[in-house]
This record gives structure tokens, sequence and C-alpha cells, in this order.
């Protein structure tokens, strides 16, 4: 009798032992599979929170670290930290509401992350990762080789609608460590899969305005605003959904103004979330809805017939004379592109991608 019950309790000692020790394994298998990363954790989209993947064994650049928050404070790491912050909310530095007027050199109070998103770091839409590397550079718009500096001000004067922000200050001096450090493990020459925004295939017919009209509203203003004038933050200068036209929007010197360009963007990185692997629009849409957005009314950059002083090399979407063919600016603005492309080519020959 008490035999049996040693018996069975060595039984249930046993089972229970057996249950524990496949837990645990089971458990360490767990772990396994989440430290191989085949079951990945931390996958969280919200970018708007800035709460992005970061992936300490990066094999290429868009994987390495770019939180600005593990650096200690030394002074160097100061001056990235303030590059950082400037370029996502530009408006409370340079401003045109900012409490130094000496330093508005921004005209309007868009941010450069509305455009560079994700701090610069996102795929497809313009990122600024080994953008140091890559400059200097040739620049069609000055026709001559352009620095960092002047690259920079280029957005300033346009997307921002502002000024030269001096080579010196130290905003400008800040958003180049930034870029720097953004850019310490890209390749030398700064060129890498994912620079710039993705391309269309461009539809070879005008821009249908009247669909362009109707993708923004059912799909755009939501957030942009019925008016595209978009929506601050509460009690900031900052704009949490940034204006796609209006008085406070880029001007219409702005590479974001060209047709073209702006469809790239679009298709890729809108409505906000979409990635480069997995558009929401087709490029017809891309298309028409860019064409829409750059029709409407916003700032005026002063001296535009002195860009591009080889005319010849100014994009077939800039949307502002003088041009050295004979297509009307309505065509330059609207398209269709592909006559203007084939005349470059036969001309000049020269391929035309924008
Ligand atoms: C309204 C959108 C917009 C804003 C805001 C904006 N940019 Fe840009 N930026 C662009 C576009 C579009 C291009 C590419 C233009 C082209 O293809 O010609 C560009 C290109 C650049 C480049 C060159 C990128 C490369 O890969 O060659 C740099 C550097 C840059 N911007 C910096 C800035 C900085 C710094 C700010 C903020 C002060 C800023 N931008 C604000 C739209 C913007
Ligand atoms: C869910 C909200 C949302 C929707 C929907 C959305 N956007 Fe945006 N858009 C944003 C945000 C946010 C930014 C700025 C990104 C940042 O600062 O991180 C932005 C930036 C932009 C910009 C560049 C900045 C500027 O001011 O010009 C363009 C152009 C743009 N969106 C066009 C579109 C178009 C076209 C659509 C519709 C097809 C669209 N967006 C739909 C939220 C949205």
């Amino acid at each position: 009798m008490e035999d049996q019950e040693f018996q069975n309790k060595i039984k249930r000692l046993a089972y229970s032992s057996i249950l524990y020790c496949c837990s645990l394994m089971l458990i360490g298998f767990v772990l396994l599979l989440v430290y191989l990363n085949v079951i990945p954790i931390n996958n969280s989209n919200d970018y708007l929170d800035n709460s992005y993947v970061i992936d300490l064994d990066f094999k290429e650049p868009y994987q390495a670290y770019f939180d600005v928050s593990f650096l200690d404070d030394s002074e160097d790491n100061l001056e990235i930290k303030f590059g950082y912050e400037l370029f996502k909310n530009t408006p409370n530095y340079i401003g045109p509401n900012n409490d130094n007027l000496e330093r508005a050199y921004a005209g309007n109070n868009l941010s450069c992350n509305n455009c560079h998103l994700y701090a610069g770091t996102k795929k497809y839409a313009g990122p600024l990762i080994g953008i140091i590397q890559r400059f200097p550079q040739f620049r069609g718009r000055e026709n001559k080789i352009g620095t960092i500096e002047e690259r920079i001000n280029g957005c300033m004067e346009r997307s921002m609608n502002g000024r030269v922000m001096p080579k010196d200050s130290k905003e400008m001096k800040a958003i180049i460590s930034y870029m720097k450090w953004l850019g310490r493990d890209a390749p030398e020459d700064g060129k890498f899969e994912g620079t710039g925004f993705l391309t269309i295939e461009i539809p070879k017919r005008p821009v249908d305005l009247t669909k362009g009209e109707s993708i923004f509203s059912n799909m755009c203003s939501v957030c942009h605003g019925e008016n595209g004038g978009g929506e601050k933050l509460p009690n900031s200068n900052v704009y949490k959904y940034p204006p796609l036209w209006g008085d406070d929007s880029f001007n219409n010197g702005a590479g974001m103004n060209r047709v073209i360009t702006a469809a790239n963007f679009i298709k890729g990185n809108m409505p906000f979330g979409t990635t480069y692997d997995s558009p929401v629009l087709t490029d017809e849409e891309a298309y028409d809805v860019a064409g829409y957005i750059n029709q409407q009314h916003r700032p005026t950059k002063p001296n535009l017939e002195l860009d591009f002083p080889d005319l010849k090399r100014k994009p077939v979407s800039t949307p502002y004379p003088p041009y050295v063919d004979d297509f009307s600016i309505k065509q330059h603005q609207l398209g269709p592109f592909q006559p203007i492309m084939e005349f470059y080519k036969m001309k000049y020959n020269m391929i035309k991608k924008k």
C-alpha cells in the first residue's frame, strides 16, 4: 500500500519534471527564434512617434543605428542632436515665427522631415544617408559643381521658401554634422539602393486634373485638409500634416513643384505609411494627383529666369520658363512629356528623366 503511494508520487514527480523540462525547452526555443529574428518583435509601424525598428547588426545603410537618443552628451554629439532636432522641428529654430528673427532663414513652417521622411532615413523618400559622400556634385540648376551647403540652401530657398543659411551658422553646421553621422557607415561614393525617389512610368498623356482632384479628396484631404493647408500640432508651429499648397507651402521653384518629381515622391510615400515595396497609388494616380497639387496657389520665387544658365539642362517638367524648346508652359507643367523628352534626345542627345 505504502509502496503503491510512493510509486505514484515518484510517477507524478517524473511527469511534472518532464512537463517542466519541456516548458523550459519550449521557452528556450521561442527565445532562440526571436534571437534569430524568425519571430520578429517590436515591429511597430507607428513612424509618427519615431519608434522605428533599429538593427544594430546592419549590413546596409538603412539598417544602421539612426537613433540620436543613444548618443551621449559629448560636444560633438550635442551638435548632431541639435541637427536632428532642427531637421525634425525646423520652424522652432529657423521658421518665420521662431523667437529670433535673425534666424528666420525659412519662409514657411515646413520641416525638412516633411519631405525627407523618418529624419532623412526612409528609402525612396530622398534619404540623406551618404549625402556628404555624394557631394560636391555637378548641379544643372547652377551649371557648376555645388557643395553640400549650396544644396541645402537650394531646399532653403525653394522647398522652405526662405533665404540662404550662412555656411558658418550654427544651424548649417549642425545639419551637416547630423548628415555626417547618418552616413558614417555609408559606402565611399554614398550610393546605394533607395536614394532619391521611386520612378513612375510616366503616362503618355497630359495630367487629368479632374481625376487628380478626386484622388486628392478621397485619399489625401483626410490628413492634408480639404483646402490643402495641412494641420499643425496643438500650440505649435510644427505641422502634423504639412500643407500641399497655399502661402505656407513650398514655392513654385521647388523640386516638389515638378509633376514628375512630385509623382515619384508620392508613389513611394503617400498616403502616409506607404513604402516603396507596396505602393498604394498606380503610376497614373500618382501623376494625376501630383499635377492637381502643383496647379494650386503657392508662393512664387523671385528670379526664376536665372535658373539653369545652360537652359537645355532644365528638367522637362520645370513649370516656369524660359525654355530652349517651343513647347508651351502648359505642356511643361502638365505633359504629355514624351514629346519634349524626344526633342531633347534628338536635338541634344540628352536623356531626360524629370
Ligand atoms: C517640400 C519638400 C522638401 C522640403 C521641405 C525639403 N526638401 Fe530637400 N529635397 C526635396 C526634393 C524634392 C529633393 C530632390 C530634388 C530633385 O530631385 O531635384 C530634395 C533634395 C535635397 C538634398 C539632396 C539630396 C540628394 O540625394 O541629392 C538635400 C541635401 C536636401 N534636400 C536637404 C534638405 C534640408 C536640410 C531641408 C530642410 C532645411 C530640406 N531638404 C527640406 C524636397 C524637400
Ligand atoms: C494619414 C495621413 C496622410 C495621408 C492620407 C496623406 N498624407 Fe501626405 N503627408 C502626411 C505626413 C504626416 C507628411 C509629412 C511626413 C513627416 O513629416 O513625417 C506628408 C507629406 C506629404 C508631402 C510632402 C510634404 C509637403 O508638404 O509637400 C506630399 C507632397 C504629400 N504628403 C502628398 C500626399 C498625397 C498626394 C496624398 C494622397 C494620395 C497624401 N499625401 C496622403 C500625411 C498624410
